[in-house]
């Protein structure tokens, strides 16, 4: 086990899927799948590429009507890249004898190396060696270096490098049925460098619906051998959609062939170019050799590393998966995503799983972001701001004002829920309610506003910020209505984070509940959000906001209302519950259900599939009330809720919240482990630091058993390490001060990390026993630094030590 390095030293095609998933290479504007360059799609490899937002609509006909989805395009492949000896068969791992067998995602350098020592079966032994990258210094180019050494013999190599356009999306079984043909060919031909006369290779497609043009170029050279033969290209009598060329090379007894593939990627979405193909076609001629690409690809990575590392000395397990999590939620968004227009997708652009939607994950992944490049954050929150326009159509539609955004977003902004979805146990399609979270428009306001507080960027809220916030309050001002008898302001027929309740048992075909806690908590601070935002912005911005959006006093002070009369119920003494009559359902009995089960993480689809409910049943499939203990500190939730006119919440009260839900909860997300161990790390710290461990590893082991290889779970991901992040040294940003509180101090070793609070970099290092923080030497002012309720004033250039108290003892600050 390595740090910075994810390894495997067996070839086991059953994990396949999973290994092309966490081994997948990418640069925030495409990823590659970890599969090996010389394989097709089979039963056991999925080699497949997907462009950051590169979507298409397809109709299928499903249960009698006709459905339409809207996919993450399996793109063609451009990693195809295999050999033959003497005229054999093309390099098949599963029809040879592997000797050794090695694997290696090297975490610092973003490279995908795989090493097989081999014997075939004329007893010939080589050792094929390749290595990959999706280039973080210019965007546009992938390349992979082959070498193969021949150990016992010498003779005639041919190497074939192809560009693959006749991909179908094929990587999620439960979707088979659906439409999955996304491409059309239009171009595939071999082209010349003008001035060497080098032949290459060429592919262009097009997405049927959405018209997206995607070329491809690619160029192989032997860069070790001068005996090798002229490259020929062949494109007759091939399929259309599809180019190859192969070259020729004699290799000596004990001799390494080195061959290089360079490939590049272009869309019609591309700014500064002519067309895809030309850019295409010029960025292999004038692409460095794989070297020189390598090179510079390592410096942008280290850069990257220089903000994004987090250092848990002691602990060389975590401290890969960390880097590993950090690592894929890089090359998903990364500094080239920040000119594109995409949103954060649940599953990375690893995989088809979830069609490359964006839900409300980016409630989990922004904040790593927002406290170390905070442009890339804002770039995923400008493409919730671009859909305002969908977003206000879909409101307006459901006789609703401001601005609704979907709960599942593709291209252009509009709902892409599935109607229907199919439970694989019951091979049952059911209706699917889930577009009903209208809490993803609060997940969205408040990402602005964390942005907001934690990067200082005014522009950005005038420009974009601002707006929509105000939309988005709207849209939830009129979703409420006041209930007369109560004076209580109440919002009906939505669901709240937990999936696993869609309706009330006896009115199933009505979707939605009544005053979710977590969706109604949420608007009361997002009111009172509102209005601190109008209290921001400069008299002119504000003045023209309220003009061009007609937002009048009337308005504002329904929003102040609002914010203080929004209606919690509560059930069992101090229980806030989860949607009112929750207290009606029945407890579920857990341990029959695991005794018979054994995995009951996918309640919904077990209850389905024995013709029962989970909307029966007290039972959870996330968070969702404690999604509130999540977002807020006690203090500020108590707050809330004194504001609200309820009771405060104590600690006491804290707890047994937190104690009720968890004993309800299946965990059937991703999400649910990392959000309560965030929950739960100071009031219970040996539960936490399970659950931790359990979020740790949800992806790299595949505890769902198969979703990881559909693409890796982003949101658990980066949740992961903003728990380190944020919750473990217990940062938070208020009144304008750095707020720490450290927790499980004695179990992480040393943790060290940057952050930048606005714009100004700062060094932490958390001990046992005490805490420093380093301010860089560019700062213009002081900062205010408070930990554990122990304030000082940081300048540039300087640092401070905190002494952590133990229990029994005081904290003292030391210089
Ligand atoms: C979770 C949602 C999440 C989605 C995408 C679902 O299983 O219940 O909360 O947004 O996955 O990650």
């Amino acid at each position: 086990m390595s740090e910075w390095s994810l390894i495997y030293d067996q070839f086991e095609p059953k994990q396949q899927g999973l290994r092309e998933a966490l081994c997948a290479t990418g640069n925030g504007y495409f990823v590659t799948r970890g599969a090996f360059s010389w394989v097709m799609a089979d039963e056991t490899h999925y080699p497949a590429t997907y462009l950051a937002g590169g979507y298409n609509r397809a109709p299928t006909e499903v249960a009698g009507r006709v459905i339409e989805n809207e996919d993450l395009v399996n793109m063609p492949n451009w990693s195809a890249l295999t050999f033959r000896i003497e005229g054999g068969d093309w390099f098949n791992i599963q029809a040879v004898t592997i000797e050794t067998f090695r694997q290696e995602l090297d975490l610092k350098r973003g490279i995908l190396e795989v090493e097989v020592r081999f014997r075939d079966k004329q007893n010939r032994e080589s050792t094929l060696k390749t290595r990959r990258l999706a280039s973080m210094a210019d965007m546009h180019l992938a390349g992979i270096e082959m070498s193969l050494t021949a150990h016992n013999w010498s003779g005639r190599v041919d190497v074939m490098s192809g560009l693959d356009g006749r991909v179908i999306n094929a990587g999620v079984k439960r979707y088979r049925d659906l439409n999955s043909s996304h491409l059309n060919p239009v171009v595939a031909e071999p082209f010349q460098n003008p001035d060497t006369g080098e032949t290459m290779i060429n592919l262009l497609v097009e997405t049927k619906q959405s018209k997206l043009r995607v070329s491809q170029a690619a160029r192989i050279r032997v860069v070790s051998n001068p005996h090798a033969f002229q490259a020929k290209s062949a494109t007759e009598g091939g399929e259309e959609g599809y180019i190859e060329q192969t070259i020729h090379v004699d290799v000596g007894h004990g001799e390494t062939v080195v061959v290089e593939k360079l490939a590049s990627l272009y869309t019609s979405r591309d700014p500064a170019i002519s067309e895809p193909g030309v850019a295409a076609r010029e960025a292999v001629t004038h692409a460095p050799a794989f070297g020189r690409l390598l090179h510079n690809h390592e410096r942008v990575w280290a850069m990257l590393w220089d903000r994004c590392d987090i250092i848990v000395e002691d602990g060389k397990k975590i401290q890969m998966i960390l880097r590993l999590h950090i690592f894929h939620l890089l090359q998903t968004l990364s500094p080239n995503t920040i000119d594109l227009d995409v949103g954060v997708p649940a599953r990375g652009w690893h995989g088809e799983a979830y069609r490359g939607h964006v839900f409300w994950d980016e409630l989990f992944i922004l904040p790593f972001l927002n406290f170390r490049l905070p442009a890339i954050a804002r770039s995923c929150l400008r493409y919730r701001h671009l859909r305002l326009p969908e977003a206000r159509w879909a409101a307006f539609q459901s006789g609703l004002k401001g601005s609704m955004f979907p709960w599942q977003s593709g291209s252009d902004g509009r709902e892409e829920s599935q109607k229907v979805h199919l439970n694989p146990r019951s091979g049952r399609w059911v209706p699917d309610n889930s577009c009903i979270q209208r809490h993803v428009s609060l997940a969205i306001a408040y990402n602005v506003w964390r942005h907001y507080e934690i990067s200082g960027a005014e522009h950005f809220l005038e420009l974009r910020g601002a707006e929509l916030i105000l939309e988005i309050t709207r849209f939830f001002a009129s979703l409420a209505h006041l209930n007369p008898q109560t004076g209580r302001y109440e919002i009906h027929h939505v669901m709240g984070p937990d999936e696993y309740h869609e309706a009330y048992p006896d009115k199933e075909d009505e979707a939605g509940l009544n005053n979710n806690a977590y969706t109604n908590i949420m608007v009361a601070w997002l009111c009172t959000v509102a209005m601190r935002v109008m209290a921001c912005l400069d008299a002119t911005h504000r003045d023209e906001l309220m003009d061009r959006l007609m937002v009048d006093e009337r308005e504002l002070a329904l929003w102040e209302d609002m914010s203080r009369k929004m209606i919690v119920c509560y059930h069992d003494d101090g229980i806030i519950s989860q949607f009112e009559g929750y207290e009606n359902l029945k407890e579920f009995d857990w341990e029959g259900y695991r005794a018979k089960y054994g995995d009951i993480q996918r309640l919904d689809r077990i209850l389905e599939a024995e013709g029962d409910s989970a909307n029966r049943y007290k039972l959870s499939k996330q968070a969702d009330v404690l999604m509130l203990f999540y977002l807020f500190s006690r203090e500020e939730l108590s707050e809330m809720l004194e504001r609200l006119g309820y009771e405060p919440l104590t600690e006491e009260r804290w707890q047994t919240n937190i104690d009720y839900y968890l004993a309800r909860t299946s965990h059937g997300s991703t999400l649910s482990y990392m959000v309560h161990a965030a929950v739960m790390a100071r009031s219970h710290p040996e539960k936490a630091w399970q659950l931790f461990t359990q979020a740790l590893h949800a992806d790299i082991d595949d505890i769902q058993g198969g979703t990881t290889p559909e693409g890796i779970h982003l949101g658990a991901m980066a949740g992961t390490v903003d728990l380190v992040q944020r919750c473990f040294t217990g940062l938070d940003v208020r009144d304008g001060a750095l707020h720490f509180d450290p927790v499980f101090t004695d179990r992480m070793g040393t943790l060290k990390l940057k952050l930048r609070h606005l714009g100004r970099w700062l060094d932490v290092t958390l001990g046992r026993d005490e805490m420093t923080v380093a301010a860089h030497r560019s700062w213009a002012r002081a900062l205010t630094i408070c930990v554990r309720g122990e304030a000082r004033e940081l300048l540039p250039g300087e640092s401070i030590t905190f002494r952590l108290s133990h229990p029994g003892e005081d904290p003292v600050a030391a210089d």
